[in-house]
Formats: C-alpha cells, sequence, structure tokens
C-alpha cells in the first residue's frame, strides 16, 4: 500500500514509518517544515508539505494513497485553553481526512489514548469495548466518535489506544518529564501509596499494532496499544529514583499539580487498560522489553546518573 503517515517525523512516527518501509509498503509523510521532508527522504520515504491547521493538505494528501495513519498531534499543554485548541485541531484533522477517504473503503487509522479510560472504566481493567457517549468532547473522545461515524461511511476506521507512556530511546513524552521532575525536585514521587496503574508500550510493539490495524482491523475497532495492562505508579517512581540515586516520596493528591505541573492531573490516575482483544483480533503479540526494564537499562537517565 501507498500509505500517507501524518506525524511521520515524530517519536512514534518514525518507528511507524520503519516498519511500513520493512513490510514492503511505500510512505508519504507529512512534512511542515524542510527539516520534516529531509528527515522522511532520508528514512527512505516521500513527503507531502502540509500542516494539522491546512485541511486542504490533508485531504490531498489521503487522497493520493491507499490508506492513511494519523499520528500528529499538536502538543500544547501549557493551559486548559491550548489543550482544548489541541483536540479541536485532531479533531478537524480527522474529519478532513475521512472526507478525502469516504466511500472508498481505505483505512484510516487514527490515534487516541488510554487515560480517557480512567473516567470511562473506573475502579476496573478497561476493554476496548468501553466507548465514549455519543457527542463525549473530551480530549480525544470527539475524534473517536468520529471516526467510527466514518465506518458507516465507507471508511475502514480503527482507533488506536495508546497507553501514556510509549517507551524507548528517543522517548519525548511522560516519563522523561517525570524524570524531569524528580531531577528538579531531588525527589521522585507517587501519590498516596502509589498503587494506581499506568499501562505502557515499547514504541516498536505500537508501531506494529499500527501496521496491523492499517492492513487488517475491521471498520470502527477500537484497538489498544498496551503490552502491559497496569503498572504501579509506585514501582515507577522507585525506577527513576534508582536511575537518578534520589530518594522516593508520597504526596498528598492535592500536592500533585504543585510538584509535577501539566502531568499533576494524569500522575494520580488508575488506569489499568486490557489488550486482550486487540491480541485476538490481529494477532498483535508485544515482544520488545518493558517499561521498568528500559528504565532499569539507563539509557533515560544520561550523564551523571546511576546506570543499570
Ligand atoms: N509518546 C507517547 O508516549 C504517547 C502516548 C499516548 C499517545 N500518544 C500520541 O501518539 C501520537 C504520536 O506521538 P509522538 O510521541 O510520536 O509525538 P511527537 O514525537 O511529539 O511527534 C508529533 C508529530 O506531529 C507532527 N506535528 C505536530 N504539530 C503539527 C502540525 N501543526 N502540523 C503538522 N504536523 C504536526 C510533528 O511534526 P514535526 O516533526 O514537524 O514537529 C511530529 O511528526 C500523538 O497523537 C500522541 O499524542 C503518544
Amino acid at each position: 500500500m501507498r500509505v500517507f503517515v501524518t506525524g511521520a517525523t515524530g517519536f512514534i512516527g518514525t518507528a511507524v514509518v520503519r516498519e511500513l518501509l520493512g513490510a514492503g509498503h511505500t510512505v508519504l509523510g507529512l512534512a511542515r517544515s524542510d527539516r520534516a521532508a529531509a528527515a522522511l527522504t532520508a528514512a527512505g520515504a516521500a513527503a507531502h508539505r502540509g500542516t494539522l491547521d491546512d485541511p486542504g493538505s490533508l485531504r490531498e494528501g489521503a487522497a493520493a494513497a491507499d490508506g492513511v495513519i494519523h499520528l500528529a498531534y499538536h502538543h500544547d499543554f501549557s493551559d486548559q485553553a491550548a489543550f482544548a485548541n489541541a483536540a479541536q485541531l485532531d479533531l478537524s484533522a480527522v474529519e478532513a481526512l475521512g472526507a478525502a477517504l469516504e466511500g472508498t473503503g481505505k483505512p484510516l487509522v487514527i490515534t487516541s489514548g488510554t487515560l480517557m479510560l480512567a473516567s470511562l472504566a473506573p475502579g476496573r481493567t478497561a476493554t476496548e469495548e468501553d466507548l465514549p457517549a455519543p457527542g463525549a468532547d473530551g480530549p480525544r473522545m470527539a475524534s473517536e466518535n468520529t471516526a467510527r461515524s466514518l465506518a458507516r461511511r465507507g471508511v475502514r476506521t480503527s482507533v488506536v489506544r495508546l497507553a501514556p507512556t510509549v517507551h524507548d530511546e528517543g522517548d519525548r513524552g511522560f516519563v522523561p518529564h517525570l524524570i524531569a521532575t524528580a531531577r528538579e525536585k531531588g525527589v521522585s514521587a507517587y501519590i498516596g501509596d502509589g498503587s494506581n496503574h499506568w499501562p505502557a508500550v515499547h514504541r516498536r510493539d505500537a508501531a506494529r499494532l499500527f501496521r496491523l490495524a492499517l492492513e487488517s482491523a475491521p471498520p470502527g475497532a477500537t484497538l489498544h496499544g498496551t503490552a502491559e495492562q497496569g503498572i504501579p505508579f509506585r514501582a515507577i517512581a522507585e525506577s527513576i529514583a534508582h536511575g537518578l540515586d534520589l530518594p522516593t516520596t508520597t504526596l498528598a493528591p492535592d500536592q500533585a499539580t504543585t510538584h509535577f505541573g501539566f502531568l499533576g492531573a494524569l500522575v494520580p490516575l488508575d488506569n489499568p487498560t486490557s489488550s486482550t482483544l486487540t491480541r485476538k483480533q490481529l494477532g498483535w503479540e508485544p515482544v520488545h522489553p518493558g517499561l521498568l526494564e528500559d528504565l532499569g537499562a539507563g539509557d533515560y537517565f544520561g550523564e551523571g546518573a546511576r546506570r543499570g
């Protein structure tokens, strides 16, 4: 297939491009700068100039392809307005990509996150069958619902919900932010007894899931990119403390935002998330190291940290 990939130059996108090329697909990647276009060419992909803010560029890219994987996201968590703006930009991108594919039966794989499931399935392990209510406007929920409605309009859409920690060398997501916070505060913290769970997935396992979804997910599928269903947050905090040679501490819930900044609302979440149905449906089996193993290998901690 010729696959249009948005976010092809990002942390996960670069692994998805490698995975697609390795499986014999060709890739047309969205590039919003000369730097991005050059990176795509170097990776063996073609570049399509455009941005998330320009729906016409997204429609053109999708129309030139046999299928689409949408990973680009404007990660601005500086305040509530920026957060809402990023979610709206994602929704309009899904609408534009879907409009270009309507009635074609071609695949459109969009990216979502498992964290929404902390509110959709409180107090239990969430599954792929936990869906946002129609009209829900939480982050990513409107994009998910739009993808599902596109499945009824002749697009083979699927939603890949990623764990909040997609980990590997080069990670620039939540775990590096937790490490930077621990380094700055001189302590690695968790909330309460730290028994709340965060799921995790290795970037290369996630990339394989995106390829399998593109190739064979049925229309309207919801898929969970969680290799580890839930790691107690305290274990993550302890691993960070070990890597930085710092102590751990417990904090009260009302101290979370002061300590963790924008992650303060997410660190206390209990988000155990099953991927049993995804594995059965697509034959996906994660094979790469888990989060604590990756943290233990030391690459996350840089100069001057305790290794191993
Ligand atoms: N990493 C994780 O742990 C994690 C966890 C859960 C969900 N996710 C989701 O997975 C997806 C990929 O994440 P990632 O970690 O790979 O993100 P990333 O490394 O920050 O990459 C973001 C990608 O989006 C592109 N992009 C951002 N704003 C754009 C715009 N206005 N127009 C066009 N392209 C734009 C970037 O292009 P440039 O190269 O030009 O900057 C880059 O290719 C996102 O939806 C993210 O929210 C990630």
